[in-house]
């Protein structure tokens, strides 16, 4: 199936940088968000990055224009009607979702391919709520979206080799590496990352050693880019905790028990850069 017309649903951090991406390659994306305010942010945000990259000299001015002309916004999730694929990146909630998930069912035309950006949700149970679950697929970009390379693609359960290796391509268009992956909680990214910052959370919790000795350990150690107690810092440590619960749960085994001194940052406020303390201090 030959993708065209994309609705990115969510102009949050997330939508707002796939809907650019998804524009600077060529495909003609509407964004949609149900709060204005959302799309206008959304909006500066995109024109402030491409503007960025054109004094950079990374853009031609051309380029960012031809981005900005495949670019509309909306608050009508019925423009859906016109759409190939429809990209969902709205808050990580599962009632939330399913309920979107079922009015796009409505609107969106039978051959269109529906995706979750989700980063831990099944989306085998979201395909389940509607009448297309083999056109039902995960497309997990990394944030920031136009920098990083990686789209984990997650097969739900009934999800089709057709629907498969439309994304596939899809994402191979838009200069991104798309990573086959089964629907299980935490896919590959998170159940490899959140246990390894989990364990990082235990040598500091048991007086192993202290956060920037941790960080520093591994940074220096195994040639990783930032400590996990600082990425920890930065994805926020609320939802460390919440990606770790849904392993221990989805796995029901105790060795994806989230560390008690996490929880007990994030009862305490301390959630990370967003809060200004976490591991460690941030003036915001
Ligand atoms: P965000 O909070 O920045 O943006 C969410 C947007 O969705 C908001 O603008 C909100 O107004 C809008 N929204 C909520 N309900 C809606 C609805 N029913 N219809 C239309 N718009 C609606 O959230 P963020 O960080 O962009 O995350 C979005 C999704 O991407 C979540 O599922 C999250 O788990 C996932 N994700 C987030 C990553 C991150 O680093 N922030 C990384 C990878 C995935």
């Amino acid at each position: 199936m030959s993708i065209k017309q994309v609705m990115v649903i969510g102009a949050g951090q997330m939508g707002a940088g796939i809907a650019q991406v998804c524009a600077q390659y060529g495909f003609a994306v509407k964004l949609n968000d149900i709060a204005e305010e959302a799309l206008d942010k959304g909006k500066a945000g995109i024109e402030k990055r491409l503007a960025r990259s054109v004094e950079k000299g990374r853009l031609a001015e051309e380029e960012k224009q031809k981005a900005l002309d495949n670019l509309s916004f909306t608050t009508d999730i019925t423009e859906a009607s016109s759409c190939d694929l429809v990209i969902e990146a709205i808050v990580e909630n599962m009632d939330v979702k399913t309920n979107l998930f079922k009015k796009l069912d409505e609107v969106a035309p039978e051959h269109a391919i529906l995706a979750s950006n989700t980063s831990s949700l099944p989306i085998t149970e979201i395909a389940a709520v509607t009448n297309r679950p083999s056109q039902v697929i995960g497309m997990h970009f990394m944030n920031p979206v136009p920098v990083m390379k990686l789209v984990e693609i997650i097969r739900g359960l009934q999800t089709s080799d057709e629907t498969y290796q439309s994304i596939k391509d899809m994402t191979e268009k838009i200069c991104k590496t798309p990573v086959e992956v089964n629907d299980f909680p935490g896919f590959v990214s998170n159940r490899v990352l959140m246990p390894m910052i989990n364990e990082a959370i235990y040598t500091v919790y048991e007086g192993v050693a202290t956060p920037e000795d941790v960080d520093t350990v591994m940074k220096l150690g195994m040639n990783h880019p930032m400590g996990p107690l600082t990425l920890a810092d930065f994805i926020g440590l609320d939802t460390c905790l919440y990606i770790m619960e849904v392993l221990h749960e989805g796995f029901g085994d105790s060795k994806y028990r989230p560390c008690p001194l996490l929880r007990k940052y994030v009862k305490a406020g301390w959630l990370g850069k967003k809060s200004g303390r976490g591991f460690y201090t941030y003036e915001n």
